[in-house]
């Protein structure tokens, strides 16, 4: 009891904060780029697919325990089958066919996202490194080179994490490196990260949706990549196209 009173008040303090922090495994806004709601159609896919076969392997195997369980009076080994063709073959083709089922539609929605038929509008070549980010949009020749957040737990000691500055209604294109070794890049409400390897470029795009917002430390790295692997956030803002240009304008002067 004590244990779900604490939980609830818990839950009613995070209600409070400015930003919603999405947790549990199963995410509902489907609108936070263009992308979302194609990945989130897949992700709930899967796990039906599963479902249904988990709930089929688990029939067949109450059935075979109630079915075949031993009588009284029964001695011995039961019927030992072996090297039955058509089972051979059932249990053969039956995976192969889930997995090409589930490689068909991951490699479809991968393709989408990755896609690079149209120009984006804006280009961010992200560099990941032990333990934080660089931010650097090449075209507009502005360059943030992020220090690592220190994430204390205490209010108002942390360092700021860096912070990616995204436009709304815009195409953004991700160029991923690493200077050293694997990272991951991952904005958990985008639904999507992809693995930054060193000497292996990685891109992707999205149309940020309208959620204007600032979103404090809500991208982090999500491959175990050291020490300070957990400290390896980033905070975004996303920004209305004009605010965005005068924020790249007014770096610009800044770096200048
Ligand atoms: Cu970078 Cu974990």
């Amino acid at each position: 009891m004590a244990l779900v009173v604490s939980a609830g008040l818990l839950v009613s303090g995070c209600a409070g904060a400015a930003v919603r922090v999405e947790r549990g495994w199963l995410p509902t806004d489907r609108n936070t780029t263009n992308q979302t709601s194609r990945i989130m159609t897949m992700w709930n896919g899967s796990w039906i697919a599963a479902l249904a076969v988990g709930v089929l392997v688990w029939g067949l195997t109450l059935w075979c325990v109630v079915a075949y369980r031993r009588r009284r009076g029964e001695q011995g080994l039961p019927l030992q089958v072996r090297y039955n063709l058509p089972l051979e073959i059932l249990y053969t083709v039956v995976p192969l066919i889930m997995v090409a089922v589930l490689f068909y539609f991951t490699a479809r929605d991968q393709v989408a996202i990755a896609a690079t038929n149209v120009k984006p509008d804006v280009t961010i070549d992200v560099v990941a490194k032990q333990w934080s980010w660089d931010f650097n949009y090449v075209n507009e020749n502005v360059y943030d080179g992020g220090v690592m957040a220190e994430l204390t737990g205490a209010p108002g000691v942390e360092r700021e994490a860096p912070t990616l500055y995204l436009p709304v209604n815009q195409r953004v294109q991700f160029n991923l490196t690493s200077r050293d070794v694997i990272h991951s890049f991952w904005i958990p409400a985008f639904r999507f990260k992809r693995d930054m390897i060193p000497g292996t470029p990685g891109s992707f795009r999205v149309d940020v949706a309208d959620v204007a917002g600032y979103y404090p430390n809500s991208g982090v790295c999500a491959e175990f990549c050291g020490l300070d692997h957990s400290s390896m956030r980033f905070s975004v803002r996303i920004l209305p196209p004009d605010e965005f240009e005068q924020w790249l304008i007014d770096e610009q002067e800044a770096q200048s």
